[in-house]
């Protein structure tokens, strides 16, 4: 049992929805601390190396202007882990990045760039920074997580999400499965990617859970209810969550 899960909410559509028009608003920061005002433990965001949404000055912006953690997606290239080390934040989930994809597709490839991971892993461990992969359930990724030293990983939702019927069944025993051999080689889980209203009673099947990061439903669900309103409407049904091996 852990002392509950938390959210970490990713706002990175706040900003798609200024870059749609060069506008000053919405404001990132006013909806990050909207969101931790509605009991978010964390604010994730993508600066992503084509800058299509979260942009620099945004990263510094929220660094000194949130109370909870920072949670900084990122490429495992150079200039990204230069801006991470300048700006600081809190923990950074290593997420493989495309180009031309709408979102991240997949997971890191840990095992295949095994030491390219592994010195990022450190060189930002040395910084205070708390590093995650994202990575597909897939006990070969699990195993090389480990052996990069990272204290967390992050299991990618999207196939579970995308998924209905038995392989949708299928998804979730991999994110159970991937959940406990994780937990068995010592590093925390978080989990995210496609969660929404509809799907998360079933992502809580998964043990050891620490964080769930949403973003796009919470962002979309804002414009019924505010953006306070969607975050405590996603804690509420987040609060049943018990953790633990199953
Ligand atoms: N976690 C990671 C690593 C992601 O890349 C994303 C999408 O940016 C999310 C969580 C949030 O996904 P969604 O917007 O589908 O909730």
């Amino acid at each position: 049992m852990q002392d509950g899960l938390k959210l970490g909410v990713n706002i990175d559509h706040v900003a798609t929805l200024r870059q749609a028009r060069g506008t000053a608003y919405p404001s990132v920061v006013e909806a990050a601390l909207a969101c931790e005002r509605a009991g978010a433990l964390g604010i994730t965001v993508h600066l992503r190396e084509d800058r299509r949404h979260i942009q620099d000055r945004d990263v510094v912006d929220l660094r000194g202007s949130i109370a909870t953690r920072l949670n900084l997606e990122m490429a495992n290239s150079p200039e990204i882990v230069a801006i991470a080390l300048e700006i600081g934040p809190d923990e950074v989930c290593l997420v493989p990045e495309k180009r031309e994809e709408l979102t991240t597709e997949g997971g890191l490839d840990v095992r295949g760039a095994l030491d390219s991971v592994k010195e990022t892993v450190q060189t930002l461990s040395a910084a205070g920074i708390e590093v995650s992969l994202f990575v597909d359930p897939d006990p070969d990724q699990l195993a090389a997580c480990s052996d990069t030293g990272a204290p967390y990983v992050e299991l990618h939702t999207g196939a579970y999400c995308d998924a209905s019927g038995h392989a949708a069944e299928l998804e979730l025993e991999r994110l159970v499965k991937g959940s406990n051999q994780a937990h068995a080689l010592g590093i925390n889980v978080n989990a995210g990617h496609g969660i929404n209203m509809e799907n998360v009673q079933s992502i809580l099947a998964m043990p050891w859970l620490d964080t769930l990061n949403i973003g796009h439903s919470i962002v979309a669900r804002s414009i019924a209810l505010g953006i306070e309103d969607a975050v405590k409407e996603m804690l509420n049904a987040m609060a049943p969550y018990s953790g633990g091996e199953v």
